[in-house]
């Protein structure tokens, strides 16, 4: 048996065999590449120390800042900011095992896909309800759009502006972006009703904090946590586990709802088509009629399986476009003159998107087809200049996206890689790159304006390859039209900004949580 003082002198012996084995063992070629922190070639602590500590955004940013376009974050991790390099890493390389912490109901979502067979095939029974051309000729979009604006948020607009109150812009972006996405997913019926429900929204929005907060180990460190586990050590507290509960039994409940007014022929005339919901549920349907494998069994493998991406759409969708609302309408409010000409922009359409409807002719209720307006809007240059601006200096998903080399290892940006190293980059810092664009720090929306091709090959705000973003282009059109209809007709202003800068974490909202603005009305 080893005496004390035989461990006494194995401990430091074992710490330098280790320390060497990470220096000079399998991931020796990655000795080559700049170290964000000394730390960085032994040891993922730092790496982990700033995630925890909300800081991995920055801290990366200015690493790359000093030591150039690839640095080593930790033994097996490496951080790019080049085109080259992003091309190389979102091609076809896997996502590492931080996504199976957005698993939901025990299925994986496609964001928790992790491998480029089922990714793929997962991504094809839905990317058709996606894409631009099926979401600007969408006529239910259109409805939805018409009903969500002029009942939902140009009238609480309108009450802020006659009462001179003030309202809280991050949290109605955040209803609008539930409440439009549900309908497209389950209609306009079977939807969430935030706008108009606000105990509905906080309740859902405590539980989505508490998930986002208590998943940390679970996410950055699954394989530590899930042995904890199973010696009775659990690392995801009980506040997490039941806002996850609270989330997959709202959207169970939106799914049952939906599925028995189907199946009872019940459905509501006046609802807009479940487009999400239909086309996920027939295309598994079809799927699982030709397997024969086990989860196939599973009587409610089917629902759980359309359940859980319908919640990782919800949650996907909801933030992040009520984030980039909030920060446009800010940049709007701190640069006045160019608010006063997005508005004679606006103003300039045939019809214009006037409110309240009645008195004036307006694109709410005109009979314009449906796939007029979506197109309108997306050739508006200082619209689309002030919004993607926006996503380039606030990337609402800021920080690294993982992705592992793959078997047999590759050569990234010329360092050759061995498999199973984890590498991506960040939005975050992407879009400061001062080569591309010039002041980085400043909201310069005329960058966009012209043939720019160089700083749109960089905009990186919904990542891209196979698992780039699917709900980019419904979020753009959803985004555009919400701030076309409430610059058509009012002005903002800042009444408390304070904490708007933005949380150092993956998503990147407001550190306040909120932003109080007051609106009056433009005649
Ligand atoms: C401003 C709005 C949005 C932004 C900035 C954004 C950003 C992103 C980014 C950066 C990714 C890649 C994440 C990664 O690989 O780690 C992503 C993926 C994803 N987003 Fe979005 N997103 C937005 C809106 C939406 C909406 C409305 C939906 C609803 C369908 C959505 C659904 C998804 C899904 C399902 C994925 C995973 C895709 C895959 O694995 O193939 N997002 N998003």
């Amino acid at each position: 048996m080893p005496s004390f003082t035989h461990l006494l002198l194995l401990s430091p012996l074992s710490l330098v065999l280790y320390l060497a084995y990470q220096y000079f063992g399998r991931l020796r070629p990655l000795n080559a590449i700049p170290n964000a922190h000394f730390t960085a070639p032994f040891s993922p602590i730092w790496l982990i120390s700033i995630r925890y500590r909300k800081r991995e955004n920055r801290t990366v940013w200015a690493s790359h800042k000093r030591l150039g376009p690839v640095i080593r974050l930790a033994p097996d991790e490496i951080s790019v900011c080049t085109l080259q390099g992003i091309k190389t890493i979102y091609g076809a390389w896997d996502k590492n095992r931080w996504y199976e912490a957005f698993i939901n109901y025990g299925v994986p979502p496609l964001v928790a896909e992790i491998y480029l067979g089922p990714h793929t095939a997962h991504k094809r029974r839905m990317a058709n309800v996606y894409s631009k051309s099926f979401l600007q000729n969408s006529a239910d979009i259109a409805k939805f759009n018409t009903l969500m604006l002029t009942e939902g948020v140009l009238p609480k607009i309108a009450t802020s502006a006659a009462t001179g109150s003030s309202l809280d812009v991050l949290r109605l972006g955040y209803a609008y972006g539930m409440d439009v996405m549900s309908a497209y997913e389950f209609g306009s019926a079977y939807g969430t009703k935030f706008l108009n429900d606000d105990e509905a929204l906080s309740g859902f929005l405590a539980a989505f904090t508490a998930v986002k907060n208590g998943f940390f180990w679970a996410g950055r460190l699954p394989t530590m946590t899930q042995a904890l586990e199973r010696i009775g050590i659990n690392l995801v507290p009980q506040e997490a586990m039941d806002g996850q509960a609270h989330m997959e039994d709202m959207c169970w409940k939106l799914c049952s709802r939906l599925q028995t007014a189907t199946e009872t022929d019940s459905l509501s005339p006046s609802s807009t088509k479940s487009v999400v919901y239909s086309q996920l549920y027939s295309s598994l349907e079809k799927n699982l009629e030709k397997t024969s494998s086990s989860p196939a069994n599973d009587p409610d493998f089917l629902r759980k399986s359309v359940a859980s991406d319908m919640l990782d759409h919800l949650i996907a969708g909801y933030e992040t476009s009520g984030i980039a609302l909030a920060y446009t309408m800010y940049e709007l409010c701190m640069h006045p003159e160019f608010q006063t000409a997005l508005r004679t922009e606006l103003r300039s359409l045939s019809p214009p998107l006037t409110f309240p409807l009645g008195s004036e002719p307006s694109a709410f209720s005109t009979s314009t087809p449906p796939s007029t307006l979506p197109r309108i809007l997306d050739n508006l240059p200082l619209l689309n200049a002030a919004l993607y601006e926006t996503l380039r200096l606030y990337p609402p998903g800021a920080a690294g996206q993982p992705r592992v080399v793959p078997r047999g290892g590759a050569v990234l940006c010329g360092y050759a890689l061995p498999e199973g190293v984890v590498a991506h980059a960040a939005p975050y810092s992407v879009h400061r790159n001062e080569e591309v664009f010039e002041n980085a720090e400043e909201w310069l929306p005329e960058r966009w304006m012209g043939d720019k091709k160089e700083v749109k090959d960089w905009f990186w705000a919904f990542g891209s390859g196979r698992a780039g973003c699917i709900g980019r282009e419904f979020a753009v059109q959803e985004m555009l039209v919400l701030l076309a209809a409430v610059y058509t007709n009012f002005s903002s202003h800042i009444v408390d900004a304070d904490g708007i800068e933005p949380v150092d974490e993956f998503i990147a909202g407001p550190r306040a949580g909120k932003l109080i603005l007051r609106f009056e009305k433009v005649e």
